[in-house]
């Protein structure tokens, strides 16, 4: 069976557009290769989270996770700094990781022009240690967006350099993978595009959303003066409602509004109504085991605790049998 590793940096909750994404897309690994999913507590010092901030996000990603459907049994889950051996490696490989390319990363570059005052050297090496988290376990997939491409490929060059060094096949050379079209693309609220957070909270349905929040942003989201000749093409702020629906409620209710608007017949205000109703419905199992699982910390620890366990064998493995290719011998 393949090996899977990808990393969830700990930044904010999740929403649908998440949901229907990057999660769907562990769900359906979980049942079909070696997995490991990890939060990247590491990496994300980079930005400089309190203590307190620190710890109550990643247990926020660990909770939202399992409560979406991760199953601990299934898939290794686990956090990253629970593995020192991850440190290692990072250290191992930026030996042989030059400054110059890894200045010419875009997201380093970007982050330079962003945050001038914190560009620390944990930045710079961030596509080290993303490298370590993954060559750690040797695996051969790594599930991202395009916008770790380059992070990605950063990893194999990584990779690479260290099997020719060596001279050996030490590191299989992951490739990216996801099941991307078969997905379903969540648009947002606010008329244009999918959502995300960055576009604003009032854009995004979160897993944990407290209804009576939900209902506002649904009942204010974007749409128009309604259709005026019939079976009309849906302009996008529509269409984006339109598919929310048909991800969230049944096919007949889709079909429902679907002939109101083509009739010119649609009151926007059933329609967003309706969709409320579906999308509270939707959240609802979800919401109340985030709930639960927030509160069980017995639990918690005990995912956390094994999962740490099964990633540490396979990374005690690798960082053994490199400290010895390596060179490094005890007296
Ligand atoms: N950089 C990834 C992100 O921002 C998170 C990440 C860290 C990751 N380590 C990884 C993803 C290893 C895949 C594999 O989303």
């Amino acid at each position: 069976m393949e090996t899977v590793v990808s990393g969830i940096r700990p930044t904010g909750n999740l929403h649908l557009g998440n949901y229907f994404g990057a999660v769907k897309n562990f769900l359906r690994m979980q049942e079909t290769h070696n997995c490991y999913f990890f939060i990247a507590d590491y990496h994300s010092l980079t930005t400089h989270p309190t203590p307190g901030d620190l710890h109550g996000s990643v247990k926020q990603v660990l909770v939202e996770y399992l409560a979406a459907g991760l199953d601990p049994e299934k898939a290794t889950l686990y956090v990253q700094s629970d593995i020192p051996e991850t440190t290692e490696l990072y250290l191992l490989l930026n030996m042989n990781a030059y400054v110059g390319e890894l200045q010419r990363v875009t997201s380093f570059k970007d982050k330079v022009r962003q945050q001038p005052d914190n560009v620390n050297a944990g930045l710079l090496t961030y596509p080290t240690l993303m490298a370590a988290d993954v060559l750690l376990h040797k695996a051969t997939k790594v599930p991202v967006g395009k916008d770790q491409e380059q992070n990605l490929e950063m990893m194999r060059t990584f990779g690479r350099r260290f099997n020719r060094m060596y001279k050996q096949e030490f590191f299989p050379i992951p490739t990216a993978f996801n099941f991307g079209e078969t997905l379903v693309k969540v648009p947002g609220l606010d008329g244009n595009g999918k959502m995300g957070k960055s576009e604003g909270a009032a854009n995004a349905i979160y897993l944990n959303e407290d209804p009576k929040v939900l209902r506002k942003k649904v009942m204010r989201a974007v749409s128009d003066a309604g259709p005026t000749e019939p079976n009309q093409k849906k302009p996008e702020p529509i269409q984006n409602l339109f598919t929310l629906m048909s991800i969230v409620s049944e096919p007949e209710t889709l079909a429902h509004f679907d002939e109101l608007y083509n009739n010119c017949e649609i009151r926007y205000g059933d329609f967003k109504k309706q969709l409320a109703d579906d999308m509270i419905n939707f959240t609802a199992p979800i919401r109340e085991r985030i709930l639960e699982l927030s509160a069980n910390e017995a639990y918690l620890s005990k995912v956390a605790k094994m999962g740490a366990e099964k990633a540490r064998e396979s990374a005690v493995k690798t960082i053994k049998e490199a400290r010895e290719i390596i060179g490094f011998r005890h007296f």
